[in-house]
Protein backbone atom coordinates (compact mmCIF):
# COMPACT_ATOMS: atom_id res chain seq x y z
CA UNK A 1 0.00 0.00 0.00
CA UNK A 2 1.45 3.15 -0.56
CA UNK A 3 1.99 6.11 2.00
CA UNK A 4 -0.89 7.97 0.50
CA UNK A 5 -3.70 5.46 0.97
CA UNK A 6 -1.97 4.44 4.66
CA UNK A 7 -2.05 8.00 5.46
CA UNK A 8 -5.75 8.34 4.02
CA UNK A 9 -6.58 5.18 6.00
CA UNK A 10 -5.61 7.14 9.22
CA UNK A 11 -7.08 10.86 8.33
CA UNK A 12 -10.19 8.44 8.01
CA UNK A 13 -9.81 7.40 11.90
CA UNK A 14 -8.83 10.45 13.03
CA UNK A 15 -9.83 14.02 12.02
CA UNK A 16 -7.67 17.34 12.71
CA UNK A 17 -8.25 20.63 11.67
CA UNK A 18 -6.85 22.16 8.38
CA UNK A 19 -6.36 25.39 7.26
CA UNK A 20 -6.35 25.96 3.44
CA UNK A 21 -5.82 29.60 2.29
CA UNK A 22 -6.67 30.61 -0.97
CA UNK A 23 -9.96 27.94 -1.01
CA UNK A 24 -11.68 29.14 -3.31
CA UNK A 25 -9.04 28.75 -5.77
CA UNK A 26 -8.31 25.77 -8.06
CA UNK A 27 -5.91 23.90 -5.78
CA UNK A 28 -7.23 25.05 -2.65
CA UNK A 29 -10.65 23.83 -3.60
CA UNK A 30 -8.92 20.45 -4.71
CA UNK A 31 -7.84 20.13 -0.90
CA UNK A 32 -10.81 21.28 0.57
CA UNK A 33 -13.05 18.29 -1.20
CA UNK A 34 -10.15 15.92 -0.91
CA UNK A 35 -10.03 16.65 3.37
CA UNK A 36 -13.40 16.37 3.79
CA UNK A 37 -14.18 13.46 1.73
CA UNK A 38 -11.69 12.32 4.56
CA UNK A 39 -14.12 13.47 6.96
CA UNK A 40 -11.47 16.43 7.93
CA UNK A 41 -12.36 19.61 9.54
CA UNK A 42 -11.55 22.63 7.06
CA UNK A 43 -10.61 26.29 7.63
CA UNK A 44 -10.73 28.30 4.57
CA UNK A 45 -9.76 31.51 3.87
CA UNK A 46 -10.11 33.19 0.47
CA UNK A 47 -10.63 36.98 -0.92
CA UNK A 48 -12.22 36.20 -3.95
CA UNK A 49 -9.27 38.40 -5.70
CA UNK A 50 -8.87 35.32 -8.48
CA UNK A 51 -10.79 32.49 -7.03
CA UNK A 52 -14.72 32.37 -6.54
CA UNK A 53 -17.14 31.15 -4.78
CA UNK A 54 -18.57 28.32 -7.53
CA UNK A 55 -15.38 26.44 -6.70
CA UNK A 56 -16.77 26.15 -3.11
CA UNK A 57 -20.35 25.54 -4.31
CA UNK A 58 -18.67 22.52 -6.82
CA UNK A 59 -17.09 21.19 -3.71
CA UNK A 60 -19.96 21.03 -1.62
CA UNK A 61 -22.10 19.16 -4.04
CA UNK A 62 -19.11 16.80 -4.79
CA UNK A 63 -19.48 15.95 -1.09
CA UNK A 64 -21.98 14.61 1.19
CA UNK A 65 -23.69 17.21 3.65
CA UNK A 66 -22.02 15.74 6.81
CA UNK A 67 -18.74 16.35 5.32
CA UNK A 68 -19.86 19.74 4.28
CA UNK A 69 -20.75 20.67 7.58
CA UNK A 70 -17.04 20.32 8.67
CA UNK A 71 -16.06 23.61 6.94
CA UNK A 72 -15.99 26.72 7.96
CA UNK A 73 -15.34 30.17 5.54
CA UNK A 74 -14.13 33.08 6.29
CA UNK A 75 -13.80 35.42 3.63
CA UNK A 76 -10.83 37.68 4.13
CA UNK A 77 -7.08 39.20 2.83
CA UNK A 78 -4.13 37.58 3.81
CA UNK A 79 -2.53 41.05 4.06
CA UNK A 80 -4.46 41.75 7.12
CA UNK A 81 -2.58 40.32 10.03
CA UNK A 82 -5.57 40.17 12.08
CA UNK A 83 -7.40 37.64 9.96
CA UNK A 84 -4.59 35.50 9.63
CA UNK A 85 -4.49 35.24 13.43
CA UNK A 86 -8.60 34.70 13.88
CA UNK A 87 -8.24 31.96 10.86
CA UNK A 88 -5.15 30.22 12.28
CA UNK A 89 -6.85 29.93 15.83
CA UNK A 90 -7.02 25.88 16.65
CA UNK A 91 -5.49 24.57 13.37
CA UNK A 92 -3.15 21.57 13.28
CA UNK A 93 -1.98 21.89 9.64
CA UNK A 94 -1.87 24.75 7.47
CA UNK A 95 -2.26 24.55 3.42
CA UNK A 96 -1.27 28.06 2.56
CA UNK A 97 -2.05 28.25 -1.57
CA UNK A 98 -3.56 31.86 -1.25
CA UNK A 99 -1.40 34.30 -3.72
CA UNK A 100 -1.20 36.02 -7.05
CA UNK A 101 0.15 33.28 -9.62
CA UNK A 102 0.71 34.36 -13.32
CA UNK A 103 4.48 35.60 -14.12
CA UNK A 104 2.81 37.93 -16.84
CA UNK A 105 0.53 39.78 -14.14
CA UNK A 106 3.82 40.39 -11.44
CA UNK A 107 5.63 42.03 -14.57
CA UNK A 108 2.54 44.40 -15.08
CA UNK A 109 1.48 45.03 -11.08
CA UNK A 110 4.77 43.91 -9.03
CA UNK A 111 3.45 45.60 -5.84
CA UNK A 112 0.25 44.08 -6.20
CA UNK A 113 1.68 40.59 -6.24
CA UNK A 114 4.47 41.69 -3.80
CA UNK A 115 1.33 42.96 -1.03
CA UNK A 116 -0.46 39.36 -1.42
CA UNK A 117 2.54 36.36 -2.15
CA UNK A 118 5.35 38.26 0.41
CA UNK A 119 3.45 40.28 2.66
CA UNK A 120 0.52 38.36 2.91
CA UNK A 121 2.95 35.34 3.11
CA UNK A 122 4.64 36.62 6.09
CA UNK A 123 1.42 37.45 8.18
CA UNK A 124 0.58 33.34 7.79
CA UNK A 125 3.43 32.37 8.50
CA UNK A 126 3.95 34.42 12.05
CA UNK A 127 0.62 33.88 12.64
CA UNK A 128 1.32 30.04 12.20
CA UNK A 129 4.28 30.46 14.69
CA UNK A 130 2.41 32.78 17.02
CA UNK A 131 -0.74 29.81 16.83
CA UNK A 132 1.98 26.86 17.20
CA UNK A 133 0.54 25.06 14.08
CA UNK A 134 2.18 21.58 13.65
CA UNK A 135 3.34 22.12 10.14
CA UNK A 136 2.54 24.92 7.56
CA UNK A 137 2.62 23.76 3.99
CA UNK A 138 2.89 26.53 1.43
CA UNK A 139 2.76 26.91 -2.17
CA UNK A 140 6.38 27.47 -3.58
CA UNK A 141 6.94 27.34 -7.53
CA UNK A 142 9.15 26.00 -9.59
CA UNK A 143 9.77 29.56 -11.10
CA UNK A 144 12.57 29.45 -8.68
CA UNK A 145 14.65 27.39 -10.61
CA UNK A 146 14.67 30.47 -12.92
CA UNK A 147 17.90 30.77 -15.18
CA UNK A 148 19.66 27.96 -13.94
CA UNK A 149 20.59 25.34 -17.10
CA UNK A 150 20.09 21.64 -15.19
CA UNK A 151 17.60 19.50 -16.10
CA UNK A 152 15.94 17.71 -14.73
CA UNK A 153 15.90 20.39 -11.65
CA UNK A 154 16.92 19.10 -8.27
CA UNK A 155 16.10 21.20 -5.48
CA UNK A 156 20.06 22.37 -4.30
CA UNK A 157 20.26 23.85 -7.53
CA UNK A 158 18.49 27.09 -8.31
CA UNK A 159 19.19 29.94 -10.59
CA UNK A 160 18.46 33.61 -10.60
CA UNK A 161 14.88 34.50 -10.69
CA UNK A 162 13.65 35.96 -14.37
CA UNK A 163 10.00 37.57 -13.10
CA UNK A 164 8.78 39.48 -9.84
CA UNK A 165 6.58 36.45 -9.09
CA UNK A 166 9.94 33.59 -8.85
CA UNK A 167 11.02 36.69 -6.84
CA UNK A 168 8.16 36.10 -4.35
CA UNK A 169 7.81 32.37 -4.25
CA UNK A 170 11.76 32.74 -3.42
CA UNK A 171 11.45 34.57 -0.94
CA UNK A 172 8.57 32.64 0.53
CA UNK A 173 11.43 29.83 0.96
CA UNK A 174 14.02 32.05 2.48
CA UNK A 175 11.33 33.43 5.14
CA UNK A 176 10.12 29.69 5.78
CA UNK A 177 13.69 28.82 6.78
CA UNK A 178 14.64 31.25 8.77
CA UNK A 179 11.40 30.72 10.52
CA UNK A 180 12.66 27.21 11.12
CA UNK A 181 16.20 28.33 12.19
CA UNK A 182 15.20 30.92 14.57
CA UNK A 183 11.71 29.65 15.59
CA UNK A 184 11.52 26.24 15.27
CA UNK A 185 8.42 26.41 12.60
CA UNK A 186 8.18 23.23 10.77
CA UNK A 187 7.17 24.09 7.46
CA UNK A 188 7.44 22.09 3.96
CA UNK A 189 7.49 24.49 0.74
CA UNK A 190 5.89 22.33 -2.55
CA UNK A 191 7.56 23.62 -5.80
CA UNK A 192 4.74 23.12 -7.69
CA UNK A 193 5.12 22.73 -11.42
CA UNK A 194 2.36 23.63 -13.99
CA UNK A 195 -0.63 22.18 -11.97
CA UNK A 196 -3.38 21.44 -14.28
CA UNK A 197 -7.11 20.10 -13.80
CA UNK A 198 -10.79 20.79 -13.22
CA UNK A 199 -12.04 24.30 -11.70
CA UNK A 200 -8.42 25.85 -13.13
CA UNK A 201 -9.64 29.65 -14.74
CA UNK A 202 -9.57 29.40 -18.49
CA UNK A 203 -10.64 32.95 -18.68
CA UNK A 204 -8.53 36.12 -18.33
CA UNK A 205 -5.17 37.14 -19.67
CA UNK A 206 -3.32 35.23 -17.32
CA UNK A 207 -5.20 31.99 -17.32
CA UNK A 208 -2.73 28.79 -17.23
CA UNK A 209 -2.55 27.21 -20.77
CA UNK A 210 -3.96 24.17 -20.22
CA UNK A 211 -7.71 25.70 -19.07
CA UNK A 212 -7.15 28.54 -21.99
CA UNK A 213 -6.23 26.56 -24.98
CA UNK A 214 -9.51 23.75 -23.86
CA UNK A 215 -11.92 26.86 -23.44
CA UNK A 216 -10.65 28.49 -26.39
CA UNK A 217 -11.07 25.30 -28.68
CA UNK A 218 -14.10 24.31 -26.66
CA UNK A 219 -16.12 27.90 -27.93
CA UNK A 220 -13.96 27.85 -31.77
CA UNK A 221 -11.44 30.65 -30.60
CA UNK A 222 -7.96 30.66 -32.23
CA UNK A 223 -5.60 28.89 -29.63
CA UNK A 224 -2.05 30.69 -29.76
CA UNK A 225 1.47 29.40 -28.56
CA UNK A 226 4.38 31.75 -27.13
CA UNK A 227 6.95 31.11 -29.37
CA UNK A 228 8.01 28.01 -31.48
CA UNK A 229 5.88 25.59 -29.18
CA UNK A 230 9.19 23.55 -28.12
CA UNK A 231 9.01 25.48 -25.12
CA UNK A 232 8.71 22.63 -22.44
CA UNK A 233 7.10 21.53 -19.13
CA UNK A 234 6.07 19.17 -16.47
CA UNK A 235 2.59 19.02 -16.37
CA UNK A 236 1.12 18.04 -12.73
CA UNK A 237 -2.62 16.93 -12.36
CA UNK A 238 -4.00 18.84 -9.19
CA UNK A 239 -4.75 15.15 -7.76
CA UNK A 240 -0.74 14.58 -7.38
CA UNK A 241 -1.02 18.15 -5.80
CA UNK A 242 -3.11 17.26 -3.50
CA UNK A 243 -1.19 14.05 -2.34
CA UNK A 244 1.93 15.82 -1.85
CA UNK A 245 0.61 18.64 0.11
CA UNK A 246 -1.28 16.11 2.95
CA UNK A 247 1.83 14.09 2.93
CA UNK A 248 3.80 17.21 3.03
CA UNK A 249 1.78 18.24 6.59
CA UNK A 250 1.65 14.92 8.24
CA UNK A 251 5.06 12.74 7.23
CA UNK A 252 8.34 12.90 9.52
CA UNK A 253 10.93 15.25 8.07
CA UNK A 254 14.29 15.32 8.41
CA UNK A 255 15.26 19.11 8.25
CA UNK A 256 13.24 21.72 9.48
CA UNK A 257 12.25 23.20 6.56
CA UNK A 258 12.74 21.09 3.70
CA UNK A 259 11.14 22.52 -0.31
CA UNK A 260 10.22 19.67 -2.49
CA UNK A 261 9.35 19.33 -6.03
CA UNK A 262 5.83 18.55 -7.03
CA UNK A 263 5.95 17.22 -10.47
CA UNK A 264 5.76 14.09 -12.58
CA UNK A 265 8.89 13.90 -14.08
CA UNK A 266 7.46 13.68 -17.66
CA UNK A 267 8.39 16.81 -19.96
CA UNK A 268 6.13 17.52 -22.39
CA UNK A 269 6.29 20.31 -25.41
CA UNK A 270 3.35 22.81 -26.21
CA UNK A 271 3.52 21.59 -29.67
CA UNK A 272 2.49 18.19 -28.14
CA UNK A 273 0.30 19.34 -25.14
CA UNK A 274 -1.93 20.98 -28.21
CA UNK A 275 -1.90 17.73 -29.91
CA UNK A 276 -2.85 16.05 -26.90
CA UNK A 277 -5.88 18.66 -26.01
CA UNK A 278 -7.11 18.66 -29.43
CA UNK A 279 -7.33 14.55 -29.83
CA UNK A 280 -9.12 14.17 -27.00
CA UNK A 281 -11.86 17.05 -27.37
CA UNK A 282 -12.10 15.61 -30.92
CA UNK A 283 -13.78 12.47 -29.46
CA UNK A 284 -16.13 15.04 -28.10
CA UNK A 285 -16.74 16.78 -30.68
CA UNK A 286 -14.72 15.98 -34.47
CA UNK A 287 -14.57 19.53 -35.86
CA UNK A 288 -12.01 20.17 -33.40
CA UNK A 289 -9.52 17.68 -35.10
CA UNK A 290 -8.94 20.56 -38.00
CA UNK A 291 -8.08 23.25 -35.01
CA UNK A 292 -4.84 24.94 -35.86
CA UNK A 293 -2.63 25.91 -33.78
CA UNK A 294 -1.05 30.05 -34.13
CA UNK A 295 2.70 31.17 -33.13
CA UNK A 296 3.44 34.68 -31.79
CA UNK A 297 6.35 35.80 -29.52
CA UNK A 298 8.03 34.16 -27.08
CA UNK A 299 6.55 35.67 -23.89
CA UNK A 300 8.72 37.92 -21.19
CA UNK A 301 9.90 35.90 -18.18
CA UNK A 302 9.30 32.67 -19.38
CA UNK A 303 11.84 29.58 -18.88
CA UNK A 304 12.50 27.57 -21.98
CA UNK A 305 12.30 24.21 -20.46
CA UNK A 306 11.23 22.77 -17.40
CA UNK A 307 11.76 19.51 -15.69
CA UNK A 308 11.44 18.02 -11.99
CA UNK A 309 13.38 15.67 -10.26
CA UNK A 310 10.74 14.29 -7.86
CA UNK A 311 13.26 11.70 -6.15
CA UNK A 312 13.41 13.85 -3.10
CA UNK A 313 9.93 13.75 -2.55
CA UNK A 314 9.56 10.70 -3.37
CA UNK A 315 12.16 8.92 -0.87
CA UNK A 316 11.39 11.56 2.03
CA UNK A 317 7.36 11.86 2.10
CA UNK A 318 6.61 8.59 -0.02
CA UNK A 319 4.79 11.26 -2.68
CA UNK A 320 4.19 8.80 -5.84
CA UNK A 321 2.21 10.77 -8.96
CA UNK A 322 -0.93 8.78 -9.40
CA UNK A 323 -1.73 10.41 -12.59
CA UNK A 324 0.83 10.94 -15.67
CA UNK A 325 -0.32 13.91 -18.03
CA UNK A 326 -2.05 11.57 -20.34
CA UNK A 327 -4.74 10.47 -17.62
CA UNK A 328 -5.12 14.16 -16.22
CA UNK A 329 -5.76 15.24 -19.39
CA UNK A 330 -8.22 12.77 -20.10
CA UNK A 331 -9.80 13.79 -16.78
CA UNK A 332 -9.39 17.78 -17.09
CA UNK A 333 -10.82 17.50 -20.72
CA UNK A 334 -13.94 15.43 -20.14
CA UNK A 335 -14.88 18.42 -17.13
CA UNK A 336 -14.26 21.05 -19.65
CA UNK A 337 -16.42 19.75 -21.85
CA UNK A 338 -19.10 18.49 -19.67
CA UNK A 339 -19.22 22.10 -17.52
CA UNK A 340 -19.24 23.83 -21.00
CA UNK A 341 -21.84 21.31 -23.03
N1 LIG B 1 -1.32 26.33 -10.69
C1 LIG B 1 -0.02 26.20 -10.85
O1 LIG B 1 0.45 25.62 -11.82
C2 LIG B 1 0.94 26.72 -9.81
C3 LIG B 1 2.32 26.57 -10.03
C4 LIG B 1 3.21 27.05 -9.07
C5 LIG B 1 2.73 27.62 -7.92
N2 LIG B 1 1.39 27.79 -7.74
C6 LIG B 1 0.92 28.42 -6.50
O2 LIG B 1 -0.12 27.62 -5.97
C7 LIG B 1 -1.04 28.44 -5.26
C8 LIG B 1 -2.45 28.17 -5.73
O3 LIG B 1 -2.50 28.45 -7.12
P1 LIG B 1 -3.80 28.21 -8.01
O4 LIG B 1 -3.34 27.76 -9.33
O5 LIG B 1 -4.78 27.43 -7.25
O6 LIG B 1 -4.30 29.72 -8.19
P2 LIG B 1 -5.72 30.38 -7.94
O7 LIG B 1 -5.59 31.78 -8.41
O8 LIG B 1 -6.81 29.55 -8.52
O9 LIG B 1 -5.84 30.31 -6.36
C9 LIG B 1 -5.30 31.27 -5.49
C10 LIG B 1 -6.38 31.66 -4.50
O10 LIG B 1 -5.83 32.56 -3.53
C11 LIG B 1 -6.76 33.62 -3.33
N3 LIG B 1 -6.00 34.80 -2.91
C12 LIG B 1 -5.10 35.49 -3.63
N4 LIG B 1 -4.60 36.52 -2.92
C13 LIG B 1 -5.23 36.47 -1.72
C14 LIG B 1 -5.17 37.28 -0.57
N5 LIG B 1 -4.39 38.36 -0.52
N6 LIG B 1 -5.93 36.94 0.50
C15 LIG B 1 -6.75 35.86 0.47
N7 LIG B 1 -6.86 35.06 -0.63
C16 LIG B 1 -6.11 35.37 -1.69
C17 LIG B 1 -7.45 33.82 -4.67
O11 LIG B 1 -8.70 34.47 -4.59
C18 LIG B 1 -7.57 32.37 -5.16
O12 LIG B 1 -8.77 31.79 -4.72
C19 LIG B 1 -0.56 29.86 -5.45
O13 LIG B 1 0.24 30.20 -4.34
C20 LIG B 1 0.30 29.78 -6.69
O14 LIG B 1 1.27 30.80 -6.74
C21 LIG B 1 0.48 27.35 -8.66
Amino acid sequence: MSEFHKLQNELKENSSTWLVTGVAGFIGSHLLEQLLKLGQKVVGLDNFSTGNRNNLTLVQQAVSSEQWDGFEFLEGDIQEFSTCQQVVKNVDYVLHQAALGSVPRSLETPLITNASNITGFLNMLEASRQAKVKRFVYAASSSTYGDHPGLPKVEEAIGNPLSPYAVTKYVNELYASVFGKCYQVQSVGLRYFNVFGPRQDPNGAYAAVIPKWIGSLISGEQVYINGDGETSRDFCYVANAVQANLLAATQPIKTISPVYNVAVGDQTTLNQLFEKIKARLATYNNVMSEAKVAYQDFRDGDVRHSLADISKIGTQLGYHPEFRINQGLDQTVAWFWKSAT
